[in-house]
This record gives C-alpha cells, sequence and structure tokens, in this order.
C-alpha cells in the first residue's frame, strides 16, 4: 500500500516542478520546489527540502562579464574578486564560469581560498590579497600563488624562503595611498619597489593600491590615485612599461581610471560581476549588471492571532489588528540580519509582506493578512524576483542598515547555493 502511494506521488512531482501546489498529495499543503521531493512519512527520504537557499544565475554571471570586458578598453586586463567563497556565491560554480568567460587573474583573501581556485584553474594567476602568515609562505609555492606584500619584513622572508628552495615567488607590491590597512606608505613605496627589484628570487609581478571610498568621496579617491600615480612615476621606465607588470587600483565602485590612458592597465572587480549596479560617476555608469544571487525560504506555517498579541522575543511588535502571520523557515542563523526586523519585506506569491517582531534564529515572522491564498510551502523571497516582485539587494541593504558585500557573506553555511543557468 505504502509502495503505491509513493508511486503516484512521484508521478505528480514529477509533473509538477517548480512552484506548482501539491494540493491532493498525502501532505495536503506542501509545494515542491524545483528539484525537490516532498514524501509520505511512511517511506524514507531520500532529500531534505530546501528551508532557505539561494539561487546562483550563472547565466546572469556571464552576461555580466560579457558586459563589463566590452565596456573597458581591450588593453585593461580583468582580475576578478573571488574571496569569501567569491562573495557568498559559492566559489566552486563561479571560478568555472568565470574561466569560461575569460578573466586574466583571481584575487582571494588567503592561501586556503587559493588552494580552492588552483584547483579549479590550473594555470591561472591568483593573488592573495591579505598579509601572508609566516607558516603560509610554502603553501604560496606549492599552490603557485602570487603573494601582496607591503613591507621589508615580508619581502625578506618570502625571498630567503625561495632561495633556500631554489625558487622564486611571484609578488604584487600593495601601496599604501590612504586606506589605511595593508601596503606600505606611498611615501617610502618607490624605495621599497627597488628594495624588491633587488631580490633575485622575487619576481615583482605588479604594483597596485586600494581605494577607501571610492563609492563615497570622489575627492579623496583622486588624492589616493594621484599618490599612486606619483608612486608609479618613481619607478624605472622600463618596468613601468612593462606589459608584464599588472598596475591596478580600481574596484567596482571605481572604474574610471582608463578615460585618460593613465599608467594602469588592470582592475579588480568584485561587485559589479556579482550584478550590483556601478557607481553613478564611474566610467561603466550606464552599464546594466544582473544580480546573480536570489536569497528563498519557505512558509512553514500560517496562524491567526488576536489584536495586541506580542510578536517574537522581546515583545517588539504588537498586533495592531487580529492578523494572519506567517512563519518563515530562516532566521539570522540563515544570514537574515537581526536588524531586518520591524524594518524589511519579504515576497509571498509576489506580494510584499512586513517582518514583524524580532528575527530569531531560525524563523522570522512576516505579517501575511493581505494574502488570503497563503498557504504552508510557499517560497518566500528575501532578495530577488518572484512572480512579477522583486526587492533588490540595494533596498534590502537599506532596510537592514548594512552593505551588499556583509549581506553577501552573513548568508551562512546551512544555506544551500543553487545554481540555475548551466552550461
Ligand atoms: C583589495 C580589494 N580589491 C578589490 C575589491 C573588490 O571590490 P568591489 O567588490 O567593490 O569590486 C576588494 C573587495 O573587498 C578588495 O578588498
Amino acid at each position: 500500500m505504502f509502495r503505491r502511494t509513493r508511486t503516484i506521488f512521484r508521478c505528480k512531482t514529477e509533473k509538477l516542478r517548480g512552484l506548482t501546489p501539491l494540493a491532493d498529495t498525502p501532505f495536503s499543503g506542501f509545494r515542491s520546489h524545483a528539484g525537490q521531493r516532498t514524501f509520505n512519512a511512511m517511506t524514507a527520504p531520500t532529500t531534505f527540502p530546501r528551508r532557505a537557499w539561494v539561487e546562483i544565475d550563472l547565466a546572469a554571471l556571464e552576461r555580466n562579464l560579457g558586459k563589463i570586458k566590452a565596456a573597458l578598453p581591450p588593453r585593461i586586463r580583468y582580475i576578478s574578486v573571488v574571496k569569501a567563497d567569491a562573495y557568498g556565491h559559492g566559489v566552486g560554480p563561479m571560478v568555472s564560469r568565470l574561466l569560461q568567460c575569460g578573466v586574466d587573474c583571481f584575487c582571494v583573501a588567503n592561501t586556503r581560498e587559493g588552494a580552492d581556485v588552483r584547483e579549479l584553474g590550473r594555470g591561472t594567476d591568483i593573488l592573495v590579497l591579505g598579509a601572508v602568515l609566516p607558516e603560509e609562505m610554502p603553501m604560496l609555492a606549492h599552490y603557485g600563488l602570487t603573494a601582496s606584500i607591503s613591507c621589508e619584513a615580508e619581502a625578506t622572508a618570502l625571498a630567503d624562503l625561495a632561495a633556500a628552495h631554489k625558487t622564486r615567488f611571484a609578488v604584487h607590491v600593495k601601496v599604501d595611498t590612504g586606506m589605511g590597512r595593508l601596503g606600505v606608505w606611498h611615501e617610502r613605496a618607490p624605495d621599497f619597489i627597488r628594495f624588491v627589484l633587488r631580490q633575485p628570487a622575487l619576481d615583482l609581478r605588479g604594483v597596485f593600491t586600494h581605494f577607501s571610498c571610492a563609492d563615497s568621496d570622489a575627492a579623496f579617491t583622486t588624492i589616493q590615485r594621484n599618490r599612486f600615480v606619483e608612486t608609479l612615476a618613481a619607478l624605472p621606465p622600463t618596468l613601468r612599461e612593462s606589459e608584464n607588470l599588472l598596475i591596478h587600483a580600481d574596484n567596482s565602485a571605481g572604474l574610471e581610471t582608463f578615460s585618460d590612458g593613465g599608467p594602469f592597465n588592470a582592475v579588480r572587480v568584485g561587485l559589479l560581476q556579482y550584478g550590483l549596479p556601478p557607481n553613478k560617476d564611474s566610467l561603466l555608469a550606464r552599464l546594466k549588471p544582473e544580480a546573480v544571487l536570489g536569497f528563498h525560504s519557505r512558509v512553514g506555517l500560517v496562524k491567526e492571532l488576536p489584536r495586541g498579541t506580542g510578536i517574537s522575543y522581546n515583545r517588539t511588535h504588537f498586533l495592531k489588528r487580529d492578523t494572519r502571520i506567517a512563519i518563515v523557515t530562516a532566521g539570522y542563523g540563515d544570514g537574515i540580519p537581526i536588524s531586518a526586523s520591524n524594518r524589511a519585506h519579504v515576497l509571498i506569491r509576489g506580494k510584499r509582506c512586513p517582518i514583524i517582531g524580532r528575527v530569531t534564529m531560525d524563523q522570522t515572522i512576516v505579517d501575511t493578512s493581505d494574502l488570503p491564498e497563503l498557504a504552508v510551502g510557499d517560497i518566500v523571497t528575501l532578495i530577488g524576483r518572484q512572480q512579477g516582485g522583486e526587492i533588490s539587494l540595494n533596498e534590502f541593504c537599506t532596510w537592514t542598515n548594512t552593505i551588499a558585500w556583509d549581506v553577501f557573506c552573513s548568508i551562512t553555511k546551512r544555506v544551500e547555493r543553487v545554481q540555475t543557468g548551466l552550461i
């Protein structure tokens, strides 16, 4: 009897893939999401339904790459920033697709991330942006990674290790033009670069800086840019003009360096390739990238509560009317920030519904009084498109008072990354 039930159920789920209701199954009211099966409780489940997931649109990524590269002058090399698990998008599929699109180099934060990217891209250049700890130095050689260096102590340690193993380390010198983080202070940079050039075991492949306010303070960005250009002017012309030396400063919010034929020959792009709109002052201001990531969850429970009821921990919201609430099967343990409490909205059946009360670790409560047709299992979209509605990442950032990088990196490991747009 159970076998027969399962057979019928499977036929329905196969036929009704996607967002289709399964109202006549033994689990009346439950829905199946694409690629998922729900099971009669008496049979052994083989997959768990997704309670929270992100959809990664690899075709959108590819289109973004195409648009960005087409908008840059041909001599500009494309360094793709894939640190922090490709900004939470899942480094494996992202790097594989980026390699197919043609990138000149990847940036990662540390040697662990560099090793992961090396598995995927055997011949590709990989620049480690973070300071390399002494015990990580042998990893650079093992995985063929390029280090960013900021001081003579780092350069000497690398040179000594390389010489001891009769090898050379590829390095980029990082120049601090006002970020106040890594890098040699710009006034000392020419001397430091000459010091690096005197180390036979170091192979200088790039010089770069990083802007602290490219998206917020054009005047200070110009000061940083000028300091960097001055640093470069102090270098031997043969080095400065060498095709093999990457000179880069701009991230997504910069990207305006190239119109004047300056010394730059590469860009480091993160946000823009993931689909965030460019800065309005950028050379690429008119480019319209597509969002690559959508963040979704489900309705786990629907219930009615009387006017005046306090909602969730610490009772930060009281119902102003009799209310139908939906309990969403994700919380801050999945990456919905606590700051979304009483501020953000979600999409259910294409309609916006407000989050009420405090977001909790595994659950979030939404006012769904205006959705009479709501059902358990409905898809809840936190970021992205659904049935004609859309919540943009920028909107989500405004509600939660944070920045896009933080939102991406806060989506936790228990949220499955599901790729679409596969080839
Ligand atoms: C040194 C460096 N370069 C480039 C980037 C990429 O910036 P964006 O994501 O704004 O393009 C980052 C991002 O954190 C960075 O730290």
